[in-house]
């Protein structure tokens, strides 16, 4: 699968557009910078968006290319981010590393979601939160962007599970617009968490 990534990222623009999520760059507004995670960055446009907030800001991809661009999209803004080239499913952090860990778009096959979901639960602080944006399985009639198999795509139900050892604070289901570089482009069928590590 990173082979499908690298082809995608290998063009000189910037797949997804070097600006953050916004829903993202809304929650980074309201609270204090801490250190940061995210999973799946591809491009960087978060994490550097992230460190260019302050904030102590990793990431990583399993894309070469994506890490490629990363950096160098960190290194035209001036700021410094900590990429690293892994996989989400052997990759692992110290337990209670992290304030914030962001799942932007990071859409996992169903055989390993929950196992990632659990250490990324593990590598949050007491305290620390979960900020996840996906689209959930009404994005199959769109075509804005996202994984084509429904068992990619996230429901309440699903997050609730995997995430239920965290106090949630925000679920919901919603229909947005998105203008995120080429591949995310027009109406959007999404889900949004935030959850708390108690
Ligand atoms: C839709 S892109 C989103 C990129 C980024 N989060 C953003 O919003 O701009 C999904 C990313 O997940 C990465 N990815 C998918 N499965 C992965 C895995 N098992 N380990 C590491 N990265 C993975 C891909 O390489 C790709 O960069």
């Amino acid at each position: 699968m990173n082979q499908f990534w690298n082809e995608r990222y290998i063009k000189k623009e910037y797949s997804y557009g070097t600006k953050p999520n916004q829903f993202l760059a809304a929650q980074l507004e309201k609270i204090t910078p801490g250190k940061i995670l995210f999973p799946c960055d591809g491009e960087g446009r978060n994490a550097v968006y992230a460190a260019q907030q302050g904030w102590d800001s990793s990431s990583f991809d399993y894309s070469e290319a994506g890490i490629m661009k990363a950096e160098q999209l960190a290194t035209s803004n001036q700021v410094s981010i900590t990429t690293l080239l892994a996989d989400a499913t052997t990759i692992e952090y110290p337990e209670d590393t992290f304030d914030v860990i962001a799942l932007i778009y990071t859409h996992f096959p169903a055989e390993i979601r929950t196992s990632i979901h659990q250490k990324i639960i593990r590598w949050l602080k007491p305290g620390g939160q979960v900020w996840l944006e996906s689209f959930n399985p009404l994005q199959l009639n769109n075509t804005s962007g996202g994984p084509k198999s429904a068992d990619m795509l996230y429901t309440e139900e699903m997050l609730l599970v995997d995430f239920k050892e965290l106090h949630t604070e925000l679920l919901e289901t919603t229909t947005t617009i998105l203008d995120e570089g080429e591949y995310h482009q027009g109406q959007a069928d999404i889900i949004r968490f935030i959850g708390t590590k108690k």
